[in-house]
């Protein structure tokens, strides 16, 4: 009986303390595994703007799409995705470094506002009172003004989320600033998901009646940094309309019909294709098929890397901007110099110019109301 007991006690002994310790491992890796993903941010120094730390936030996914934001004009300075054969690239134009930014920047993937496109002659009239804004493009107002919210040092905090990691920006907008009324209270959430989706949330409160329009300013090249440019991209944009435009890109007020127009990207096409038709190149807002409601509303596609880029969004307008004036006397990342048509801009927007034309959707911002609307950009491969 004593040899049986034996017998049975040894390997239940061992038995028992190996399954202790390969619990002990696993409880381990878990562990591992929750630091590892608490740390897919990464918070670097990226210089100094009035006295004021810069941040660089690296934010990877579980699938090694890289995205890089600064808290500098909320700019989102690369981001990594990968070709139809695995291949990372940057496929945003900036620059490598701060200084750059701080130089002179086309608004390269900033956040755009208090009111991202134009408005004529810098002037709008609120409640009966006129405002005057900068004119800082010709006669016209455009992206908010000379130190726009592109230009300012926003707060900012990492974070981590159920679908992803992000990072959290905030400025307060202070009363009279580039001219517009009212304190505006700004948030904006920018969060990397494991979709390979870019999600920008924007949030603003003010405590005076003012125009709001915040965009994000990224532009796009699928190409990476393979020194082509976007003209061979194709591009679908649910819209059936567009806001015509005078010789200064300020809208007539007419919404004109697509149809048999080069402005015509319901069914895919490649952009270079009758960009030569169209004045200046692409600078135009288009109105939106989305009726208010959170959509695909765009879809970039370079067939050569395979990689494309969809825009989902609530915003009635999309600026679709096809680097007109990138002229080459800017050299960027990786000393890739930017000639025309070198990266192209899908801004999600209200149309430009409304606080001065009647029919389009309403732009002002109330106190106790709250301005609030999220844009998506997500990668894949084809
Ligand atoms: C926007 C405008 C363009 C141009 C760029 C910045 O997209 O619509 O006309 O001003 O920004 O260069």
């Amino acid at each position: 009986m004593k040899t049986y007991i034996k017998k049975i006690y040894k390997p239940m002994l061992i038995f028992l303390a190996v399954a202790f310790l390969y619990n002990c491992q696993n409880q381990q890796k878990n562990q591992q595994t929750k630091e590892e993903k608490k740390m897919n941010v990464i918070k670097e120094n990226f210089g100094n703007v009035d006295n004021k730390e810069i941040y660089l936030f690296t934010i990877k996914n579980e699938n090694g799409m890289e995205v890089n934001i600064t808290n500098y004009g909320g700019i989102v300075t690369s981001i990594l995705v990968p070709d139809k054969n695995g291949d990372f690239d940057d496929v945003v134009l900036g620059y490598d470094n701060l200084d750059g930014y701080l130089k002179e920047t086309p608004y390269f993937g900033a956040i755009v506002g208090r009111y991202a496109n134009r408005i004529a002659k810098g002037k709008f009239t609120l409640d009966g009172v006129e405002y005057i804004l900068a004119a800082n493009n010709g006669e016209n107002h455009l992206h908010g003004g000379i130190k726009g919210l592109d230009k300012v040092v926003w707060d900012a905090e990492e974070f981590q989320s159920e679908d992803g990691a992000g990072v959290k920006l905030h400025y307060l907008s202070p009363d009279g600033e580039e001219g517009y009324p009212g304190n505006l209270d700004i948030t904006v959430f920018y969060t990397l998901t494991n979709s390979n989706e870019l999600k920008i949330e924007y949030s603003a409160k003010t405590d005076k009646p003012t125009p709001v329009n915040l965009t994000h300013h990224s532009y796009f090249n699928l190409a990476g940094t393979s020194g082509r440019d976007i003209l061979e991209h194709v591009l679908f944009i649910d819209a059936d309309k567009y806001t015509v435009i005078d010789e200064s890109l300020i809208p007539t007020g007419e919404l004109r019909d697509v149809s048999v127009t080069p402005m015509d990207f319901r069914k895919p096409t490649t952009i270079g294709s009758r960009i030569n038709k169209v004045e200046g190149g692409y600078d135009h807002n288009y109105v939106l098929n989305n009726g208010g409601e959170f959509a695909k509303v765009t879809e970039l596609y370079d067939p050569v890397s395979g990689r494309i880029v969809e825009v989902f969004t609530s915003e009635p307008g999309i600026q679709f901007y096809s680097g007109n004036f990138l002229d080459g006397s800017i050299t960027g990342k990786k000393d890739v110099v930017y000639s025309k048509h070198f990266g192209l801009c899908l801004e999600t927007q209200h149309f430009p110019d409304s606080p001065n034309q009647v029919n389009f959707p309403n732009t002002i911002l109330r106190p106790g109301e709250e301005y609030k609307y999220t844009t998506v950009y997500k990668f894949s491969v084809r």
